[in-house]
């Protein structure tokens, strides 16, 4: 599997915030991690690429961040604009957001409010929306911030202001999102410590004003890219697939404990540490999956990945429900509306609810597929619709037909490829 997105562009950020050389193997090449490579460029770190995910980054320090010449242009990709509009709220310098269609419809305010609270100034457009300019403030406020929704992007927006920031930031969790910036931070020398208190509240708190140690870092196996290739072996018929290099936090993992609730034959080999995070290899065999009700306190650890959960649950025995997924319909797509949509010209019987699908599924017979509707499915300018549909083509009759796979290469550039080779 290619490195982890997530990962990939908090390695970026924070090799480029460290006095120093730092290194990266493993970076996912995407459009995304690219977009964030360029922004940190034009704020005056030294960003190369070396070879095949291998880079050399050399920063400029904590609080040294440059006045970028032109509008950053963030493309497709959220995390990028979320977390370098943290970058830049606690550095005396201003800076111009901008991004693609999807991007420019996704909400703002939930990284506006923390950072206007931290002294930032912020003019968004109608709605918190892109394009946004960011004028940091120095110094900045320390907040002790509780998160309204739960949302990676924003802890770490919060944190990353904080960086940069006197005295000590405090984000509360109460519901865990994926920690890697806790565990990135950490390993670059700054001041972190996370509390878990018994309801499973994390509070982190991070010491400002401190410098990072520029690090080796190797990028481990994005889960979020593997749930593809894991829910296309278990719908089709024979299948047995090695999956390579799979990131395993737990924060990431909560596809594989719903798929294996399913039925779903997933089996752990060779684990191991990569860049301090857990991963293994996949061997993942088709499987009879039975429809399952989706515990909706899993939902931040497999987020992005209820797209691939629909197909699977699309080809299993019985009902599937999930509920508690608001967060769906404002990421690159509204994932409900547009996979209801696309499952259903592929021939799912899907109901579509406030928050969440309610999925009837085939009990493994094929779905129809697109062809005869005469129109393909609709990706909305997102990768993972995209992917998701192309999975749900091989346990198909007529195949289905997507309208757009540029996007895939926000994430997953070699994803076409890669399904063309195992299905030859
Ligand atoms: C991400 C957090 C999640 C996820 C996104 C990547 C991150 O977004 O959907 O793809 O890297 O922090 P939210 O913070 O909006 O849940």
């Amino acid at each position: 599997m290619p490195g982890d997105k997530s990962i990939s562009h908090r390695a970026i950020m924070l090799c480029a915030l460290a006095v120093g050389e730092s290194r990266i193997s493993g970076l996912l090449e995407g459009e995304d991690v690219l977009a964030t490579a360029a922004a940190m460029r034009a704020m005056g770190a030294t960003v190369e690429r070396l070879g095949d995910g291998e880079w050399r980054v050399c920063g400029v320090g904590v609080g040294s961040l440059l006045q970028p010449q032109a509008p950053l242009d963030m493309g497709n990709s959220g995390t990028s604009t979320r977390l370098l509009m943290g970058l830049v709220a606690s550095h005396p310098i201003e800076a111009t957001f901008t991004g693609d269609a999807s991007l420019s419809k996704r909400p703002m305010g939930r990284v506006v409010e923390p950072l206007s609270k931290m002294s930032a100034a912020i003019e968004s457009s109608d709605g918190g929306r892109l394009p946004l300019t960011v004028r940091g403030a120095s110094p900045a406020v320390p907040i002790t911030y509780r998160l309204p929704v739960a949302s990676a992007q924003v802890k770490s927006a919060v944190l990353l202001a904080g960086l940069n920031t006197p005295g000590i930031t405090t984000v509360i969790e109460p519901v865990p999102t994926r920690d890697h910036s806790e565990r990135m931070l950490a390993g670059f020398g700054a001041e972190l410590s996370v509390e878990v208190g018994t309801d499973g509240t994390r509070t982190i708190r991070l010491v400002g004003e401190t410098g990072l140690k520029p690090q080796e870092i190797d990028v481990p196996g994005d889960p979020s890219s593997a749930a593809f290739f894991i829910v296309a072996a278990l719908i089709v018929p024979g299948s047995e697939l090695v999956i390579e290099n799979v990131g395993l936090n737990p924060t990431r993992a909560g596809l594989i404990t719903v798929l294996r609730a399913m039925g779903g034959s997933i089996e752990e080999l060779n684990p191991r540490q990569v860049g301090g995070e857990p991963v293994a290899d996949l061997v993942v065999r088709h499987s009879a999956l039975k429809g399952v009700e989706v515990d909706p306190a899993l939902a931040p650890s497999m987020i992005d990945e209820f797209p691939a959960l629909f197909v699977a649950a699309a080809l299993a025995q019985g009902r599937t429900v999930t509920s508690g997924l608001d967060e769906l319909r404002v990421k690159e797509s509204d994932r409900l509306s547009v996979m209801a949509a696309a499952l259903t010209l592929a021939g799912a019987r899907v109901e579509e609810r406030e928050d969440g699908l309610v999925i009837e599924g085939t009990g493994g017979e094929p779905l129809e597929g697109t062809r005869s509707s005469g129109r393909p499915v609709a990706t909305h300018l997102d990768h993972r619709i995209a992917m998701s549909m192309a999975v749900a083509g091989l346990a198909s009759r007529q195949g289905v037909e997507v309208d757009d796979t540029r996007p895939i290469a926000t994430s997953f550039p070699a994803f076409e490829a890669m399904l063309d080779g195992l299905t030859r």
